[in-house]
């Protein structure tokens, strides 16, 4: 039983040497990028800077390994009970993580300034102007004004995106810092496979094609061939009160509420095979 508690502790253990990863490369990163002339630096980072690529491909993929170990953190707390065992406080909290691991790949993902870079920054725009009420503001507090280039984003991805997601493993792992196993298994990850797959920056313009957005987001930019764009952030939002609202049922109101998650990770594949064809088409 313990050996299985702690199986479940070992990915959010794991979660935070990612994280920690991800900092102290972004902050490798910090010299060498410039916003103002952001697809130029990144291009410059990939190409020109001996070792910089590396320290770039660390990042891109300890993020990576941040966000699969967060989610598999979070499907194991609930397969094998251990969010009974947590206040819902913290159970609420701890799933905010999900989406801030989400925000600070999708910002970095907009640092690159590339032609799919600045088509997402365009609709992630949209998608929060959408918010009623509070939409203009809410896009100018997290993309900046219109025109303002990557500046704010920045910010953001280095500042809110990274300090949240900390905060919040420091309450819910009761540790500011990985343990040594973490972390290093975290680095050697990452430093594997950054060696074996390049991080290529995209493309300076849309050359006629279909401009994706990040992998994890396609089942959005699918769902939004079909649906009105205030979809993108209604279904998200009810995903996260779903996970949310777990700690709150048993029995087969919880099964109800995972039926409703699984329903929802069936559409967003199906959105992102359609994208896929689409674009193919
Ligand atoms: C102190 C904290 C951080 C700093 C200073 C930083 C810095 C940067 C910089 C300068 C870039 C743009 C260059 C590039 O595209 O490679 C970048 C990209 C990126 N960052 Fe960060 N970052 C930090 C934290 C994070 C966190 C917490 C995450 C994830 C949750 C993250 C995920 C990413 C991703 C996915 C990219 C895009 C990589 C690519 O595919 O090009 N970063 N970061």
């Amino acid at each position: 039983m313990r050996e299985r508690a702690e199986g479940g502790h070992r990915w959010g253990a794991l979660s935070l040497g990612f994280l920690a990863v991800t900092v102290v490369s972004g902050v490798g990163l910090v010299p060498l990028y410039r916003p103002e002339e952001a697809l130029a630096s990144v291009e410059a980072i990939h190409a020109g800077l001996p070792w910089a690529w590396m320290v770039r491909a660390v990042h891109a993929f300890a993020a990576l390994g941040f966000l699969l170990s967060t989610l598999i953190h979070l499907g194991d707390a609930v397969r094998r009970g251990g969010l009974d065992r947590v206040p819902p406080g913290v159970w609420w909290r701890s799933t905010l993580l999900l989406p801030i691991a989400i925000a600070g790949m999708l910002t970095g993902f907009l640092l690159r300034g590339d032609a799919e870079a600045l088509a997402a920054m365009a609709i992630g725009r949209g998608v929060l102007e959408s918010v009623p009420g509070i939409g203009e503001g809410l896009a100018t507090l997290l993309l900046g004004p219109a025109g303002a280039g990557f500046g704010p984003v920045a910010l953001h991805h280095a500042g809110t995106f990274t300090v949240l997601p900390w905060l919040l493993s420091i309450e819910h792992g009761r540790r500011a810092w990985p343990d040594a196993r973490s972390w290093v298994t975290a680095l050697l990850g990452s430093v594997t496979i950054a060696g074996l797959v390049p991080v290529p920056p995209g493309p300076a313009d849309a050359a006629g094609g279909l401009l994706l957005g990040p992998w994890y987001l396609l089942g959005l930019q699918g769902m939004l061939l079909d649906l009105p764009v205030a979809s993108a952030w209604i279904v998200p939002l009810a995903v996260l009160l779903g996970i949310g609202a777990l700690v709150h049922v048993r029995g087969r109101g919880r099964s109800a509420v995972l039926a409703g998650l699984g329903c929802v990770a069936a559409a967003w594949i199906g959105w992102t095979v359609r994208l896929l064809v689409a674009g193919v088409g």
